[in-house]
């Protein structure tokens, strides 16, 4: 099947991107939220993420015009009719996901394929809410979608082989690399690096070392571009403590089990950069080890 019109429903930090990259190569968008405020702070972000690269000679005005004529904003889903492919990216909760995948069935053609940009809830679960299960695939995504090379495309236990192949056609039409990942917890990226993030957090706690020199050992050791903890403050140290919990109870393995250091600043609201301190203190407006709080 030819894909031409792609419906994105959840105009927020990935929606935007995904509808960007998606218009930028010449599909149809028809993008999707709950409010007209919703859908017009997504087109905000995509106009301005075009209008940078025009200043930055990547892309002429004629271009910029033409991917935001290809965009069409709607906040009902029956626009999803003329969708060839629907790319969901809404909250991060399954019966949301689910209570959206079941209106799209009525609505979408019976060749429709559905997405989820989920980076944590089965495929094979979203799948069972729907009668087409072997249409619906995990297409995972990672921010900021504009930059990002990688898209993760999960293969729900039903998932056709004509539906991964159309849909990594996408993806690559959108210039992203593909991996095909079997349908387990935390996927292949999110589950291999917080393998590395658990060990850092145990050596933290071991007092093998500082929050500072374990960052700074992988960056200069090992060429990462940010460090564990940095990147988990720049993630938000909630979105961590979830996908972890998703890696606890999907394994039931102990080496899944979430820091209580980890936790601790979660109750206590320190999120990351988004709140101002997390494992770092950004309340100077920069990034300096907490003085307030011991780890
Ligand atoms: N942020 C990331 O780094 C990242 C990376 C990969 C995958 N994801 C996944 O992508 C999804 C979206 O994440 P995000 O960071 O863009 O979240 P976000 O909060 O920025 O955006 C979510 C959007 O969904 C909209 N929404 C909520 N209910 C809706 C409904 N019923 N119909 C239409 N729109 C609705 C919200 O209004 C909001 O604009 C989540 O499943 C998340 O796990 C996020």
């Amino acid at each position: 099947m030819e894909v031409k019109t792609i419906m994105i429903v959840g105009a927020g930090f990935m929606g935007a991107g995904i509808a960007q990259v998606g218009a930028e190569v010449g599909y149809q968008i028809i993008l999707n939220d709950v409010s007209e405020d919703a859908v017009q702070r997504g087109l905000g972000t995509v106009t301005k993420n075009l209008t940078k690269n025009v200043q930055k000679g990547k892309l002429t005005e004629d271009e910029k015009s033409a991917t935001l004529a290809r965009i069409s904003t709607t906040t009902s889903l029956e626009a999803a009719k003329d969708a060839d492919l629907v790319i969901e990216a809404v909250f991060e909760n399954a019966d949301l996901k689910k209570a959206i995948f079941q209106q799209l069935d009525e609505i979408c053609k019976p060749d429709c394929i559905f997405a989820s940009n989920t980076s944590s809830i089965p495929i094979s679960q979203l799948a069972a809410a729907v009668k087409r299960p072997d249409k619906f695939i995990g297409m995972h995504f990672f921010s900021p979608v504009p930059v990002m090379k990688l898209v993760e495309l999960i293969r729900g236990i039903k998932t056709s082989q004509e539906t991964l192949v159309t849909v990594e056609e996408v993806a690559a039409k959108m210039k992203k690399e593909t991996v095909r990942v079997k349908d387990v917890p935390g996927f292949l990226v999110n589950r291999i690096n917080n393998a590395l993030r658990q060990e850092a957090y145990k050596c933290l706690e071991e007092g093998v070392a500082s929050v500072q020199d374990i960052d700074k050992a992988l960056k200069l050791g090992l060429r990462h571009p940010m460090g564990p903890f940095e990147l988990a403050d720049f993630v938000g140290l909630d979105v961590g403590l979830n996908i972890v919990k998703t890696l606890y109870d999907g394994y039931k393995d102990p080496k899944w089990r979430p820091s209580l250091i980890l936790e601790q600043l979660v109750l206590a609201g320190d999120l990351g950069r988004k709140s101002g301190k997390g494992w770092y203190d950004y309340t100077s407006g920069e990034m300096k080890p907490r003085t307030d709080v011991e780890f």
